[in-house]
């Protein structure tokens, strides 16, 4: 559901309240618009057909106080509406709707990095990168940081954007009334990739949702030292985590289950199951992962996965590997 324009098309009651103030604002300008405009146009017109200076007129005091009154009330009604909505949106509910859960307990940590972002559920333990997944119509307590500069997290059809910050935690709600994929971007310039720091927030039934927490928690199977009787992708896997330890791939990621427990670079414990790579550069299939390994700079100039020059039989064995990482 990924529409057009996003921010005109609201999918929480956050962002509905947003698109409402957004067009009561839009309205209110736009009549101000055509009466401004409205009157020079007929100004414009009448001196043209009379062809002599108009009748000048010096001062009315009824005239200036409603010109002031007028904007001052206008003003004071955005303020109004304004601070009511951004009081709202920060609100902190006691507790869900069934009454059972604290919700000032964080269910969501984000942390900006250049150019992704780790998405960590404290709850369940879960560490996933660039892909959020909630359940629909439910009210997540996310807590947005950064880990370098300052980025900004945004899913313009489910709310307000928040600062992730360095050193700093600032907190937001996340709910969708619709079941659906919604695009999330970086919103605050942070360097030469800040165009692809993307992420999606996937918005599942309450079941799907555990599923996907369970799936993720699920270790998953390495492959092994292998008889001489497994399959030839098994024994290519099996070379491409050997060679993943060789090629110091660890010095950056975690994979669960092995030595590798870096965090410079996204967790790539359920790699397999993401849908994107690089935060949203290109799909993630094996054709494409092939190429981001062979060369992530020529995909995302800048990003901070080095080009490790892996000849052909490498890059088919880490792809293998990559690829059971479900
Ligand atoms: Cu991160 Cu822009």
């Amino acid at each position: 559901m990924n529409s057009v324009i996003p921010v005109l098309d609201p999918a929480s009651p956050q962002a509905e309240a947003i698109n409402d103030l957004f067009l009561q604002v839009l309205l209110i300008s736009a009549i101000i618009f055509a009466i401004v405009a409205g009157l020079i146009l007929i100004a414009i017109s009448r001196g043209r057909r009379k062809q002599t200076l108009p009748e000048q007129d010096f001062g009315s005091e009824k005239t200036e106080i409603a010109w002031m009154v007028g904007p001052v009330i206008i003003v004071i009604w955005l303020v109004a509406i304004s601070a009511n909505l951004v009081i709202t949106l920060n609100a902190i509910p006691k507790a869900d709707p069934d009454g059972k859960t604290d919700l000032s307990e964080i269910d969501l940590i984000v942390t900006g990095h250049q150019w992704w972002w780790e998405v960590e559920y404290p709850k369940s333990g879960v560490i996933s990168a660039n892909e959020i997944y909630i359940p629909v119509g439910k009210k997540l307590r996310v807590q947005i940081s950064s880990d370098d500069v300052i980025h900004c997290f945004w899913v313009a059809q489910l709310g307000r954007k928040i600062d992730a910050i360095p050193g700093r935690e600032n907190y937001i709600w996340l709910e969708a009334s619709e079941p659906g994929s919604y695009q999330g971007r970086c919103s605050e310039y942070c360097g030469a990739q800040h165009a692809w720091m993307n992420f999606k927030v996937y918005a599942v039934s309450n079941e799907e949702y555990e599923q996907w927490l369970a799936s993720e928690n699920k270790a998953v199977a390495q492959p092994k030292l292998l008889s001489p009787l497994a399959s030839a992708d098994e024994q290519l896997a099996f070379a491409g985590k050997q060679f993943f330890f060789q090629a110091t791939c660890q010095q950056c990621h975690t994979i669960e289950g092995t030595p590798a427990k870096a965090r410079i670079g996204p967790d790539l414990t359920h790699f397999a199951s993401r849908k994107e790579i690089g935060a949203g550069v290109i799909e993630n299939s094996s054709e494409n992962l092939a190429l981001w390994l062979k060369d992530p700079q020529a995909l995302k100039p800048g990003c901070k996965m080095p080009n490790f020059k892996l000849n052909e039989e490498h890059l088919k064995q880490l792809v293998a590997y990559l690829e059971t990482l479900e």
